[in-house]
């Protein structure tokens, strides 16, 4: 687990080839510099999908999805950096070589596998238990009597665990195992200074990760005693906000289909890999985490919610859309029959193909909502209605993609008895109008520095002659946001002389110029025939901007008698300056 030297990770970077690599997943044609293709990340008919094969990186116009050959390679093959890196090294036959950790590191390492290992042996303790004890002959029974066949009980590696009490603690004792390394993984209690097993008479359900190692237990009683599920506590592996039940399985499943069905118990994870719908996970209770999400995200950007019909499930549903909106999700919810959960529908003849029917059905996330607040609402009284219309408000004005909004917009005047016009009046929601394409509205989260500071670097690439004299010049202040930063301080290196590289980011780290990078080098060479004059204009507007940011924070030091300090003709100066840039760009005259 020692971390892959960044030589050799370079070194299968330049080995790969990168047309190879996306060829299976969209059609690439040569256009100018570049490869276009249909984008392989989200639905389209046209292409907009672009490759650099020298630079190895891709970037959508489209959807603004881009990266390098690893975090492609990450993305449709469902793995992490290190795994991605680990592929790729294989296929084009690069040896790979690791840091040199410290005894420190080394240490943890060698506890943490210990804890792996030793969680692995207790499922497959659990599990030869369930198969074999007389003692676990009930819960073979419970679960014949669920419908689960031993094939998902194998897929899932159930097991169960011996009543008395120390069994397994006993057993990991025989196999070198100290008492603090069972307490440390989660799989015992300290009671008066002895250890016992946590996990007594329950059905045994492994928490696995996305490579499928073991972390820790869900453990579910056979009746109806209290608690219906023990857990495994907090451990240095297991953190229950974070694991995501049955995405080791799923994870093939999910990018092949490119969408994921999250339910909300172990139980319905596994009614439904019994009848083959494979891509399916579960939250664990109806509490989908950020971090749940961001897991699950990497695989699938495609999610339906098929969380139970009680009200947990429904204000969980309502939840996780904030969360959604953030990391760009699109999510449609499956909306069960009262009183079922997936495990109760996958149990009946027709199970399968009425859950086919409520996901073929299943409304986008907005829609669910608009609905939930309207049904809820008192619809009768003007009252009740403008109630009604505060609840929307805080639902309708975030929501992206206006044709859906304005879709909705139409439903809510329907049922309030109103104009959409006035309905979007009242919500303050003036933006009626298309939203135009994909990149503009990505685009618009941007802010207006943001996007000049990206046009101005990749006008840099496309004329580096110009851009040496502005760049040598420039300093860290011009660039507002971390990623345009390190994407500046790349792209004067790269032209400074030495010939950089893209550095390979994984795709966590969103904050490094790993983000910018792709697009400002597909963008550079695109060809859209823009001169010189585009890098000057950019400059100019960058300066300007730079200036004014300056200006604000000299005004915003300065007190009263101040007129005749150093400040106030430092203002002055900058002023002036600043309108002699405003000029020179409305003059459109940029030669220096
Ligand atoms: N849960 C939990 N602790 C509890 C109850 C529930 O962790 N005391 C979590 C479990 O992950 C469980 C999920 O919430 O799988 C959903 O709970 P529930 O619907 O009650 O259970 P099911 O998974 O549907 O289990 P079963 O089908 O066996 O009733
Ligand atoms: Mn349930």
């Amino acid at each position: 687990m020692a971390l892959i030297r960044q030589s050799s990770i370079q070194a299968v970077r330049d080995a790969c080839d990168m047309l190879e690599i996306v060829a299976p997943y969209t059609t690439l044609k040569k256009t100018g510099a570049n490869y276009m293709g249909r984008c392989p990340f989200h639905g389209e008919k046209t292409a907009s999908f672009s490759v650099d094969p020298v630079e190895k990186v891709y970037y959508c116009f489209g959807c603004g999805e881009g990266g390098n050959v690893f975090t492609f390679v990450e993305k449709k093959e469902g793995l992490d950096f290190a795994d991605a890196v680990r592929m790729l090294a294989d296929k084009y036959v690069v040896r790979l070589e690791f840091e040199q950790s410290s005894p420190g590191q080394e240490e943890r390492l060698r506890r943490r596998e210990r804890t792996l290992s030793l969680l692995d042996q207790a499922a497959t303790y659990y599990s030869r238990y369930l198969r074999e004890s007389k003692s676990a002959a009930a819960a073979r029974d419970y679960l014949k009597r669920r419908g689960f066949q031993p094939e998902v009980v194998e897929r899932f590696r159930l097991g169960f665990s011996p009543a008395g009490g120390q069994s397994l603690t006993q057993a990991a004792a025989g196999k070198g195992y100290s008492p603090a390394e069972l307490l440390g993984a989660g799989l015992s209690s300290s009671r008066n200074g002895r250890a016992y097993d946590r996990f007594r008479g329950r059905l045994m359900f492994p928490f696995t990760d996305h490579r499928g190692r073991v972390l820790g237990f869900g453990a579910r009683v056979l009746d109806d005693s209290k608690p219906k599920y023990l857990n495994s506590p907090e451990t240095d592996l297991y953190h229950k906000s974070s694991l995501v039940f049955g995405l080791g399985n799923a994870r093939q499943a999910i990018t092949r289909a490119d969408c994921v069905y999250i339910v909300e118990g172990y139980t319905d994870v596994l009614a439904l890999s019994q009848a083959n719908i494979e891509n399916a996970v579960a939250s664990m209770g109806t509490a989908l985490t950020e971090q749940q999400l961001r897991e699950i995200s990497r695989f699938t950007k495609n999610v339906y919610l098929a969380f139970d019909a009680d009200a947990a499930g429904q204000k969980a549903m309502l939840r996780a859309l904030k969360l959604a909106r953030a990391l760009a999700l699109s999510v449609r919810v499956v909306q069960m029959p009262a009183g079922r959960d997936p495990a109760d529908l996958m149990m009946m003849d027709d199970g399968p193909a009425a859950f086919g029917k409520l996901v073929a059905g299943a409304p986008s996330l907005l829609q669910y909502q608009v609905q939930a607040e309207l049904s809820g609402a008192d619809l009768d009284s003007a009252e009740g209605r403008s109630r009604a219309l505060d609840l929307l408000k805080e639902i309708i004005p975030e929501a992206a993609g206006s044709l859906e909004r304005d879709e909705q917009l139409r439903v809510i005047a329907d049922r309030l008895r109103l104009s959409p016009e006035n309905v979007a009046y009242l919500m303050e929601s003036t933006n009626f109008a298309r939203s135009g394409s994909g990149e503009e509205a990505r685009r618009r989260v941007l802010s207006h520095e943001e996007i000049i500071e990206r046009d101005f670097l990749s006008q840099c690439l496309a004329h580096p002659g110009e851009a040496r004299r502005y760049l040598r010049d420039m300093t860290d202040a011009y660039f507002t946001t971390a990623p345009t930063r390190s994407a500046f301080h790349w792209v004067r290196e790269r032209l400074g002389g030495q010939t950089g590289s893209v550095p390979a980011t994984p795709v966590s780290d969103l904050d490094g110029a790993g983000s910018v990078l792709p697009e400002l080098l597909i963008r550079s060479n695109a060809g859209d025939g823009s001169s010189a004059g585009a890098l000057h204009e950019l400059y100019f507007r960058l300066s300007e901007a730079e200036i004014s940011r300056r200006i604000n924070a000299l005004k915003k030091n300065l007190t009263d008698d101040d007129d005749d300090s150093e400040n106030f003709r430092e203002l002055c100066r900058l002023e002036a300056h600043r309108r002699e840039i405003i000029e020179l760009i409305q003059a459109g005259a940029y030669e220096t």
